[in-house]
């Protein structure tokens, strides 16, 4: 079709395939990491269409550097907190995103966090490796119970309520904080919505679910961390900034929490200073969606949606459908 579009990583193949069928040229960034923004406004000149990932900076700047044929850009994401929509908007691009396929997978390693922080998998891997385990003892390795306790879902969209869910095969009760209610999670989980102030105080197990927004950035801060139970477990696979991570080290610190499952990180991939020292503290690197089946499925979402931005269609999953006009 002549389109010329420029992804910044190498992804699942299925997803690159569709879009090599489609465009005359498809230029991948391959080098290690995020691409460097000065090669991100080189790259991306001329284009017709981006793909991007949560990890690039797509701002006004790229927009601009891209010229007016740029027709769409679709991120490999659920979460689009790194792409300035308003600029898109104002520019007529649609820019869409990949919900609904990582839902499960997500779901999942916010359980596996969980479960790790409660239970010390990970201080109990590192000890039986390290040689210095001495056998079996009844004051070793001591975490806390998941089953029949209180866990408490802040944001209760896709992601949100999936994790609540599973928390019925554990006997659990179920809060949540959102803007809106949700009835389907009150039938089937018997979950019942309170304010953030009350979750923190009753859950046993917080786990965050919100977007990335200027509401939601340091949600959770010190005043926040200092209502939760000192058996409580923190965890988040959301995005780094809703935490105060400086304030989560000094909680830590203060074993104001029993512990944290963190898959997300406010600069990554660097850690607030003393974040990695504490053994009571899961760290994934940002891996919620990562399994062999999930990233093909976004990949391919993200390839399909950007044809169809390039074709002049609506996205599947369009974050700024107004430019589509009415519908
Ligand atoms: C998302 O999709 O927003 C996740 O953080 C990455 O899979």
């Amino acid at each position: 079709m002549g389109w010329s579009v420029y992804v910044t990583r190498r992804l699942p193949e299925a997803g690159l395939r569709m879009l090599r069928r489609a465009c005359s040229q498809v230029a991948v960034y391959e080098g290690d990491g995020a691409v460097p923004q000065a090669e991100l406004l080189r790259a991306v000149r001329g284009r017709d269409g981006l793909l991007c990932l949560l990890s690039d900076r797509v701002d006004a700047g790229v927009m601009d550097a891209a010229g007016a044929g740029l027709k769409g850009i679709a991120i490999c994401a659920v979460g689009y907190d790194n792409v300035d929509v308003a600029a898109a908007t104002a520019r007529g691009i649609p820019v869409s995103n990949t919900p609904g396929v990582l839902t499960e997978t997500t779901a999942d390693l916010a359980w596996a966090l969980m479960l790790a922080a409660a239970r010390r998998i990970p201080e109990s891997d590192r000890l039986v490796r390290s040689g210095r385990w001495r056998g079996w003892d009844p004051l070793q390795m001591l975490g806390v119970d998941v089953y029949g306790k209180t866990l408490g879902v802040v944001g209760a969209g896709r992601i949100g309520s999936a994790v609540a869910r599973r928390a019925t095969g554990f006997g659990m009760e179920v809060l949540y904080f959102d803007q809106q209610g949700r009835p389907e999670l009150e039938r089937t989980c018997a979950a019942r919505r309170v304010s953030l102030e009350e979750l923190l105080r009753e859950s046993d197990f917080v786990s965050l679910h919100v977007p990335l927004t200027p509401q939601t950035r340091h949600l959770i801060g010190l005043r926040e961390l200092g209502m939760m139970k000192e058996t409580a477990v923190l965890v988040n696979t959301s995005r780094g900034p809703v935490v105060d991570e400086a304030a989560l080290v000094e909680a830590l610190r203060s074993g104001r929490i029993f512990g944290a499952g963190l898959d997300v990180y406010e600069n990554e991939p660097a850690l607030a200073p003393g974040l990695g020292e504490f053994q009571n503290v899961v760290l994934a690197p940002h891996i919620g969606s990562a399994s062999v089946a999930t990233r093909s499925k976004m990949a391919q979402m993200a390839a399909g949606d950007l044809l169809a931005m390039l074709a002049g269609r609506r996205p599947a999953s369009c974050v700024n459908p107004e430019v589509f006009g009415p519908a």
